[in-house]
């Protein structure tokens, strides 16, 4: 079964097509970041123009790497939320016309469903239920996942996302965008037990997350140092943030996989590209007999893989989307 997954919910233009689920004949990803870098963020009326000029050429650049025809396809499924409703809108429209035009069924996907499902290329087999960490620009997860399909949030960020923390650390310190990645080999040649932060939330009793007030004691203190007069050692101080980050949700998922009696923690979403978090994560799950995977880096951040991958386990339990699929910026209630 051909499936074409469509991605446009942040400020990534992505498509590819996948066959039965498991096997990715194309990936195609346009990244705007070059064109958001200089905000130090991303600017959501940008995003969606810059999606509306390359979609088109994005999905032909994924028919044509998977050499197959419209006719070929089984099915068009489609990231519709949660995300930039203006981003999520252009996905949409496009997959919409596909599908009407060739007589292919719609398939709408949850991001995170997306984001969770990277980890099921490289391992089909990968146990169920397991507990994923879905840590990305937009979310901070710890979720009990029991199909490819379905999964229910167990734990969540109460104010901004881990990756948001990076990027906003990064750019308050100017070093560019996205800070993620920045951060990682920076951190690498820094001091984590330089600077004391707070691990908001650590012995909080759930499975929330909070990084609103790590981000805001890393600027106070470059601010009180920059007053006093004194250098700053940028390496450290975004080791000593990353530390501090990490630290919760390494504990927070763990917690999760004790809670629910599962031997499996899947890592999802752009910070599961994160060298430190994947180390930590590792060792202290080992003790514990809980194996920890984690896909790809490609696979890590958004892509049309992951969602076509979604739209096939979507397609075989009967799923179809009408013409008035919507995008939504929230998860579902349910
Ligand atoms: O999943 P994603 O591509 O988009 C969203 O759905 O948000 O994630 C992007 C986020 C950004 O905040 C970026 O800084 C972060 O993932 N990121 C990283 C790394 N690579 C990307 N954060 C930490 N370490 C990395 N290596
Ligand atoms: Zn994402």
């Amino acid at each position: 079964m051909n499936i074409l997954g469509i991605e446009t919910s942040c400020d990534d233009t992505a498509a590819a097509v996948v066959v039965d689920g498991h096997t990715i004949l194309s990936n195609i990803i346009s990244s705007q970041h070059a064109f958001h870098a200089k905000y130090g963020g991303i600017v959501p009326e940008i995003a969606s123009r810059k999606h509306v000029e390359l979609i088109l050429y994005v999905i032909q650049e994924a028919m044509s790497s998977a050499g197959l025809s419209y006719d070929a396809l089984d099915a068009i499924a489609v990231t519709h939320r949660p995300g930039l409703v203006g981003s999520l809108l252009v996905g949409l429209a496009a997959a919409k016309s596909l599908a009407y035009c060739h007589h292919k069924p719609l398939i709408g996907v949850n991001h995170l469903l997306g984001h969770v499902y990277a980890n099921f290329f490289a391992r089909p087999d990968v146990e169920l239920p397991h507990i994923s960490l879905t840590v990305s620009g937009g979310h901070t997860l710890v979720l009990h996942v029991t199909a490819p399909t379905h999964y229910e949030i167990l734990g969540h960020t109460v104010d901004d996302a881990i990756g948001e923390a990076y990027d906003k650390v990064a750019k308050f310190l100017g070093l560019g965008y996205p800070g993620g990645p920045v951060i990682d080999q920076l951190a690498k040649t820094g001091n984590p037990a330089a600077i004391h932060f707070p691990s908001p939330l650590m012995h909080s009793n759930d499975l929330n997350f909070s990084f609103s007030g790590l981000k805001t004691a890393v600027i106070r203190y470059v601010t009180d140092q920059q007053q006093a007069g004194q250098a700053i050692n940028h390496a450290d101080v975004v080791a000593s943030f990353q530390q501090a980050a990490l630290k919760v949700v390494v504990k927070k998922a763990l917690d999760a996989a004790h809670e629910k009696q599962v031997a499996t923690i899947t890592l999802s979403g752009g910070v599961a590209a994160n060298s430190a978090l994947r180390e930590t994560l590792m060792r202290e799950a080992q003790p514990r007999h809980v194996t920890v995977l984690y896909p790809p880096p490609v696979l890590c951040t958004d892509n049309g893989a992951m969602i076509a991958g979604v739209g096939y386990h979507l397609y075989r339990a009967g799923v179809r989307s009408g013409w008035d699929l919507g995008a939504y910026a929230t998860l579902p209630c349910a």
